[in-house]
Parts: C-alpha cells; sequence; structure tokens
C-alpha cells in the first residue's frame, strides 16, 4: 500500500520503487514505530481529536501487530515502501476505517525522526551497559595486578618501568570518557519531534508536551522545521562511536604486539584465537585484528553522514533516509565489538615473568639510576651524561644496570655507593612513584577506590 497514491496517475516504475524503499532497513525499529504510534493516538483522543472508540481499536491493533510480529507470526515484506507504510496498511487491514485515523496531525518526517531517537536512545543505552562491563573486567586485573611489573613505552621503546594494573588504567579511563560522552549525546538529544509535522506543525490542538512526556523525552523539540531535519546526535553518536572503536583498536594494537613472539606477554585463550590452514603452529589474535579492522567501517559512517548532511537546505530532504543502515551497521560494529573485546580481555592470561624481564632489560630504570646521582648532589644535566655513558657501557657489555659492579659503577662517578642497586630496582622505581596517576602501589590504591565508587553509583541508566 502507498500513503501516497491520489496524486499520481501513472504506476512508480520499478527500480525507482525499489531504490526509493526503505522497509528493508527500517524494519529495525518496528517497535519504536508502534511505541510512537500508541502515545500519538493516546494524545489524540485525549485532545477530541479522535474518540476513545477509534483510539482503542487503533491500540489494540497496534498491539497485535507488535505481538504477531515479534512471535513471527507477521513477517515485514518488502510490499510496502517503509516500516511505517507497514504498520497502517496492517492496521487499516485489521481494524478498518478507525486504523486510518492514526495518521492524523502527524507526518513521516517527524514519525521517522521519532522513531530513529527512540531507537537510537536505547541502543545508546546498550553501548553504555556494555561499556560498564567492559570497565569491570579491566578493574578486576587492575586490582590483581598493582605488583605486576612491565616496561612503560614512549616511541614503542621501553622507556620507564609501571605496572600492569597502571597500563590497564589508561584504557579505564578512556572508556570511561567514552561513557561520559554517550551521557552528554542522550541529554542533548532527548528531545521529542513527534508533533512537528512534516515541517511546519499541524492545525490539530496537539498536546506536544504529553506525547514528549508519555515517551520519556525531556520536553518537545522547540523548532518543528529543525525537529524533522535534526541529525546531529545521529553525527554525535557516530563521532562517540568512532572514539571508542579508536580506543579498542589501540587497545588492539597492543594486545597483538604482545601476543607476539618477540614479546610473550600475554596468552589469548584458546575460545578467542585462531589457527592457520596452513602452518599448525599459528595461534593468531583474529579478534583483536578484526576490532582493528572494523574502526575504519565506523569511522565511514562519521564521515559519510557529515557529507550528506553538509549540503541540505531546511527541512526535511529524503538524503536523511541515507543515516539508517550506516548508524544501524556502526551500532551492530561497536556493540559486537566491545562484547567480543571484553570476553577476550577476560580470558586473556598475563606472563608476568616475561613482562618483568622485559622491564629489567631495557634500560627502563636509567631515569631512577640519574635520580640517584641527582638525590646526591649531582646537577641533573650532569647526572643524565654519566648514566648515558653508563648506559653505553651497559650495551658493550652486555649487562643491564643492576648487573654492573659497584667497581664498574665508581670507574664512571666516584658518588655511587652500595645503596645505588636498591635505588634502581624495579619495586623502588614502582614503589617511589606516588604522584596522583603515577604506577606507585599507594597511588594507584587511591585510584582504585575512586573507580569502585564510579562503577557501583554509575548505573546504565541516564
Ligand atoms: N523512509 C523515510 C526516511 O527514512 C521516511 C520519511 C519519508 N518522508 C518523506 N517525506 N518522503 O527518511
Amino acid at each position: 500500500m502507498k500513503l501516497w497514491g491520489g496524486r499520481f496517475t501513472k504506476e512508480t516504475n520499478q527500480l525507482v520503487q525499489a531504490f526509493n524503499a526503505s522497509v528493508s532497513f527500517d524494519q529495525k525499529f518496528y517497535k519504536e514505530d508502534i511505541e510512537g504510534s500508541i502515545a500519538h493516538v493516546i494524545m489524540l483522543a485525549k485532545q477530541g481529536i479522535i474518540t476513545e472508540d477509534d483510539k482503542e481499536a487503533i491500540i489494540t491493533g497496534l498491539k497485535g501487530i507488535l505481538a504477531d510480529i515479534e512471535a513471527g507470526r507477521l513477517e515485514i515484506d518488502d510490499e510496502h515502501e517503509d516500516i511505517h507504510s507497514f504498520v497502517e496498511a496492517h492496521l487499516t487491514e485489521r481494524i478498518g476505517e478507525a486504523g486510518k485515523k492514526l495518521h492524523t496531525g502527524r507526518s513521516r518526517n517527524d514519525q521517522v525522526a521519532l522513531d530513529m531517537k527512540l531507537y537510537t536512545r536505547k541502543e545508546i543505552l546498550e553501548m553504555d551497559g556494555l561499556l560498564k562491563d567492559l570497565l569491570n573486567s579491566l578493574l578486576k586485573i587492575i586490582k590483581g595486578n598493582t605488583d605486576t611489573i612491565m616496561p612503560g613505552f614512549t616511541h614503542l621503546q621501553k622507556a620507564q618501568p609501571v605496572t600492569l594494573a597502571h597500563h590497564m588504567g589508561a584504557y579505564f579511563e578512556m572508556f570511561k570518557r567514552d561513557r561520559s560522552r554517550l551521557k552528554d549525546i542522550f541529554e542533548r538529544m532527548n528531545y521529542c519531534p513527534l508533533g512537528a509535522g512534516a515541517l511546519a506543525g499541524t492545525t490539530y490542538p496537539l498536546d506536544r508536551d504529553f506525547t514528549a512526556k508519555q515517551l520519556g523525552f525531556k520536553g518537545p523539540a522547540l523548532n518543528s522545521m529543525d525537529a524533522v531535519s535534526d541529525r546531529d546526535y545521529l553525527i554525535e553518536f557516530s563521532s562517540a562511536m568512532s572514539i571508542i572503536m579508536m580506543h579498542l583498536s589501540r587497545f588492539c594494537e597492543e594486545i597483538t604486539i604482545w601476543n607476539s613472539n618477540e614479546y610473550q606477554f600475554i596468552e589469548i585463550d584458546d575460545a578467542y584465537s585462531t589457527g592457520s590452514s596452513i602452518m599448525p603452529q599459528k595461534k593468531n589474535p583474529d579478534i583483536a585484528e578484526l576490532v582493528r579492522g572494523k574502526t575504519g567501517r565506523v569511522y565511514g559512517t562519521l564521515v559519510s553522514l557529515l557529507t550528506t548532511m553538509k549540503g541540505l537546505s531546511l527541512a526535511y530532504n529524503k538524503d536523511m533516509q541515507e543515516d539508517k543502515e550506516l548508524v544501524f551497521d556502526a551500532i551492530d560494529t561497536t556493540k559486537g565489538c566491545i562484547l567480543l573485546f571484553n570476553g577476550m580481555l577476560d580470558t586473556m592470561t598475563f606472563n608476568k615473568d616475561k613482562m618483568r624481564k622485559s622491564a629489567e632489560g631495557g634500560f627502563t630504570n636509567a631515569t631512577d639510576a640519574a635520580d640517584y646521582l641527582v638525590n646526591h648532589g649531582v646537577p641533573f644535566r650532569d647526572a643524565h651524561g654519566i648514566i648515558g655513558e653508563l648506559v653505553l657501557y651497559c650495551i658493550g657489555n652486555n649487562k643491564t644496570l643492576g648487573e654492573l659492579s659497584l667497581d664498574e659503577y665508581r670507574n664512571i662517578s666516584p658518588v655511587f655507593e652500595e645503596d645505588i642497586y636498591n635505588a634502581i630496582s624495579m619495586e623502588t622505581c614502582i614503589g617511589k612513584r606516588n604522584t596522583t596517576g603515577a604506577p606507585g602501589q599507594q597511588a594507584m590504591g587511591e585510584v582504585i577506590k575512586i573507580y569502585e565508587k564510579y562503577l557501583d553509583s554509575n548505573a546504565s541508566k541516564y
């Protein structure tokens, strides 16, 4: 059934019909479409625009359609242009004349804007819940590894020792910010477009506050032209998803490196890795690589949407139909990646010995050795030069700083005493770094308390 046949004398070209149709993808929000229609008819009856009897008939009909779709008794076919036409056609088929009154005071423009908002709102909450689960997994690793020493890197070169807890804490911060971005978007988008009509409101005495409240919005969107043509929230959401994916992708890059034969910092659980069809020895980090790979797809949504919107005059234009497939794909991709990543992380084991040996082997305590000299009165610039010489000597003699004899130390500077060994031990390097946000156990302990409180109090409902 077409919603707009009256003005036309010829049938639509078949290719045009297919090109124009959106039912193959907008069926994803059948539930939201029905929910919005129910709120609309309740308001229409309250305002005396339709009768109570019509309202009851429409609601019963809509609920029946919903139940039938959910039970698989009613299939959403592609005979209809979009989900809105599909629902209305089936309603009229079921309840007769009253069904034709559903669309009073409404356009598909405000209807689709509402459906997409309701759908997005639900998905934002789900994504937030998945991020919260991920943060819980991270906190578990953080709490168990405040003493697990590993090298910290800059330029992918060993820099200073950190702990696994501290390294994981960096990602905890990133995903925490991702959640707060989702929360901001939710707050900003939470205004109801229903009642905006095609673009200029309607002449019926609609109660927009009432429908907005029924549907859980903060209020009605205050400009009807904006209400039907605002897709900012989808762009913001795509941006937030792009950032989530970027964070996951960085993490995946590290996991891929840590999993390599050269590093062997981690062991990915068999359930989360794959083999090679030809090389029997292989255990590949495919999940990490795929998450990293899928990041580009989500960025694609952001760029596509920005490009689609940039040339559009007010108000609704059909170009906007393009928002759906892109955003649906980005949502499914991002949610899937968070879920899979969390499973991989939660089952991964850490090779603590390898991590510690790696930290010990890369002169990660050179800064602390220089600080030792500074604490004994040597100016920092001179200390830096002395330790540089020592490192050169170590490289030439295949030793670590900890393996040098006191004589070897003293050959380069007489300031060194027996306590140098303690000063540059991995434990000291970590344990002394207790400024807020640093890897020292005391500093991490404070941060862990904050994280526990944050996860306790932050229910995934806004
Ligand atoms: N399928 C359309 C979309 O997604 C629904 C709105 C149609 N409105 C219109 N004026 N043709 O944007």
